[in-house]
């Protein structure tokens, strides 16, 4: 499809992988988006992943009617987007592959390629004809190698991982010809999942691209944002900042009902303060989604019972997720139960400390709570709201 002048959109549609990165629900599918520029030279802008390659290589072959691929750039070299390289490779011997440094290395390490390399750098510019590329180097958005390509006439910028989401792009490919309702909710869960790390490279990405015109942003996920491309630029700069939205999410284990029940007075209390509370059970929730609306959500409360005089597992494998996310700047509150020794709420006291963020109100029970647990529990809600 072309996309604008001299541009064709020539990514696929994945609606077989269930799990991205092997972890990641799928429940929309995911694009893999790559860009074919057509000018005096051809550029590919990156490829798909490999079992979609010969889809692929037959879209460029119909619409390049038998001109061949002059340069291939790859702005990352994840699999998702680099493990077509081989196929385009057999199809275009001749193909130059533009990346940096660590892209020539990674090129080796993962494919042994190490011939027909065409080294680029920061503000490197490559001349197409009508077009001019100009590459910002725009490391751990989301690897180390990522790049970004600029096209300097047509105020097109192709931005990687960045602005991207999952979901198929169903007949649509830019963003004001599909219904954008899932993408932006899948916007921030595939943030928060992958990016999520990686707020402050995302930060000097953005300053980095503050002083370009874009027209139109090319992500390799998900749709190619023209008119809404503000926003998706607003909604990473706030989440890279790390600045929830009003709202109070709550997740909380439990094994019998107990712990169940303390939630929802925390919910009951969080509600008469705030609309957006999200109530959570850690074992029913697929973890990508609890990680998604964290991030996108300042007040933060978290509930579990005691088990093996510890956090309940599943409560301690979400606590990891945020941990090695670095998710900052949270309003957090915690609760938990025990029956004979309480180990929860001292887990989620020790989580605060390890997250820098300060140290939690808190509510424990004993066994099943009495009235007064509840109004404490009912608190512990208003507390958290009033403070987002
Ligand atoms: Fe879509 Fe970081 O790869």
């Amino acid at each position: 499809m072309k996309i604008a002048e001299n541009l064709y959109y020539v990514g696929v549609n994945d609606r077989h992988k269930t799990l991205f990165e092997n972890m990641l629900p799928l429940p929309y599918g995911v694009s893999y988006n790559s860009y074919l520029l057509v000018d005096d030279k051809v550029v590919l802008i990156d490829t798909v992943e490999a079992p979609f390659a010969e889809q692929q290589l037959e879209e460029i072959q119909r619409i390049l009617n038998g001109r061949v691929v002059d340069y291939l750039i790859v702005n990352h070299m994840e699999p998702d987007h680099s493990s077509g390289i081989h196929a385009l490779r057999m199809l275009y011997p001749q193909v130059q592959i533009v990346g940096n440094a660590r892209t020539m290395s990674m090129l080796q390490g993962y494919y042994g390629i190490s011939d027909g390399l065409y080294e680029v750098k920061e503000n490197s510019e490559l001349a197409l004809g009508k077009h001019t590329l100009r590459f910002y180097m725009t490391p751990m958005v989301h690897w180390p190698e990522v790049m970004m390509t600029y096209d300097v006439e047509h105020h097109i910028l192709f931005s990687a991982d960045a602005f991207g989401c999952f979901g198929t792009l169903d007949g649509g490919i830019l963003d004001t010809q599909v219904n954008l309702e899932m993408f932006w909710d899948e916007m921030y869960r595939y943030y928060a999942n992958i990016i999520g790390k990686y707020g402050n490279p995302v930060q000097a990405a953005l300053k980095k691209i503050s002083d370009l015109s874009l027209d139109m942003i090319c992500s390799t996920h998900g749709p190619v944002w023209t008119e809404h491309r503000a926003e998706a630029l607003s909604l990473y700069d706030r989440l890279s900042r790390y600045e929830g939205e009003a709202g109070v999410v709550i997740v909380y284990g439990s094994m019998y009902g107990y712990t169940e029940k303390m939630a929802e007075a925390v919910a009951r209390g969080a509600g008469e303060i705030c609309k957006n509370v999200l109530l959570y059970d850690v074992s029913k929730t697929d973890s990508s989604i609890l990680v998604g609306d964290i991030f996108r959500y300042k007040g933060l409360i978290l509930g579990s019972p005691t088990y093996c005089n510890d956090l309940f597992p599943p409560m301690k494998s979400l606590l990891d997720k945020l941990e090695i996310r670095g998710l900052k700047n949270r309003v957090f509150g915690a609760f938990g139960s025990y029956t004979w020794a309480g180990a929860a709420v001292k887990g989620f006291v020790a989580f605060s400390e390890r997250m820098k963020w300060e140290t939690p109100p808190t509510v424990e029970v004993k066994q099943a709570m009495i009235p007064t647990d509840y109004e404490a529990l009912v608190e512990l809600g208003r507390t958290i709201a009033k403070q987002i």
